[in-house]
């Protein structure tokens, strides 16, 4: 039976393991396997040192595993030259992560629209206004990120992301440098962005961010410890707690 592409997951992992340099005899992934489908959210729990930033670098391609497959949305990434790698990613993976590379000689307009404009896609005004006033940082549209506190350059790393209208947004720790407030719209947007053909991976410690994913996965020593559909804040916390007790 022919199957409908867009039916196929946006990213399917399978059997990925992987060392850093020099520490082979400590592998961070030990053979993970999963499917993210299109329009979900997805949350990665578990345990500091557990492997959840490591994962995040090999589904998105920032990191070659050692040993497994990664494909998005339908190739296989692994055997892409660095190059190559980085050309498919761009327009259909965004990334949120907590070092946030905004380019000190633009403004924040201007950071956020450049994503788009490097992919060829240019996003108009308006449409970058309204992702940095989702962000809550139109106000600041014209500062440029020296003068921006970490959580609000991270806004604006959010906001222009959004504006590339990847196929799928991996963050890291996405609301880790903000205040409660900022965090709950930036967790907005996230929600907001998982529909449609639209998907979100969040690795997070925050559970009640957690709570608001479709699915949720615990790692634990680089594995997949467990998998919660439509967590809620108590299943997680008995989750992690289990993954965190060493055997
Ligand atoms: N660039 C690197 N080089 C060598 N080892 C690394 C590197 N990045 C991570 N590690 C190691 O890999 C293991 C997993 O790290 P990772 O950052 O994936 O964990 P994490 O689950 O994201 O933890 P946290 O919740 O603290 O962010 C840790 O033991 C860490 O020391
Ligand atoms: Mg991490």
């Amino acid at each position: 039976m022919q199957r409908d592409p867009d039916d196929r997951p946006i990213v399917r992992a399978r059997d990925v393991e992987h060392a850093y340099p020099g520490r082979a005899a400590e592998p961070v992934l030990r053979g993970v396997s999963l499917d993210v489908q299109r329009g979900e959210m997805l949350a990665v729990v578990g345990p500091s040192g557990s492997g959840k930033s490591t994962l995040l670098a090999c589904l998105s391609g920032l990191e070659r595993p050692l040993r497994g497959t990664v494909e998005i949305d339908g190739t296989d990434i692994g055997p892409l030259s660095r190059q190559r790698s980085a050309r498919f990613r761009r327009g259909r993976v965004g990334f949120v992560f907590q070092s946030y590379n905004l380019l000190p000689a633009l403004t924040a307009r201007e950071n956020v629209a450049l994503p788009a404009r490097l992919a060829k896609r240019p996003a108009d005004r308006r449409t970058v206004d309204a992702a940095l006033d989702a962000v809550g940082m139109l106000d600041s549209a014209h500062r440029y990120p020296d003068s921006m506190s970490g959580g609000q350059q991270q806004r604006v790393a959010i906001a222009r992301t959004l504006v590339a209208r990847p196929q799928v947004v991996f963050a890291d720790e996405p609301t880790g440098a903000l205040d409660t407030v900022a965090g709950g719209a930036v967790l907005d947007l996230l929600r907001h962005t998982a529909s449609g053909q639209r998907s979100v991976v969040m690795v997070t410690h925050d559970l009640a961010a957690a709570a608001r994913a479709d699915r949720a996965i615990v790692l634990r020593d680089g594995i997949v410890h467990a998998e919660l559909v439509a967590p809620d804040v108590d299943a997680l916390f008995d989750s992690i707690e289990r993954a965190s007790v060493r055997a």
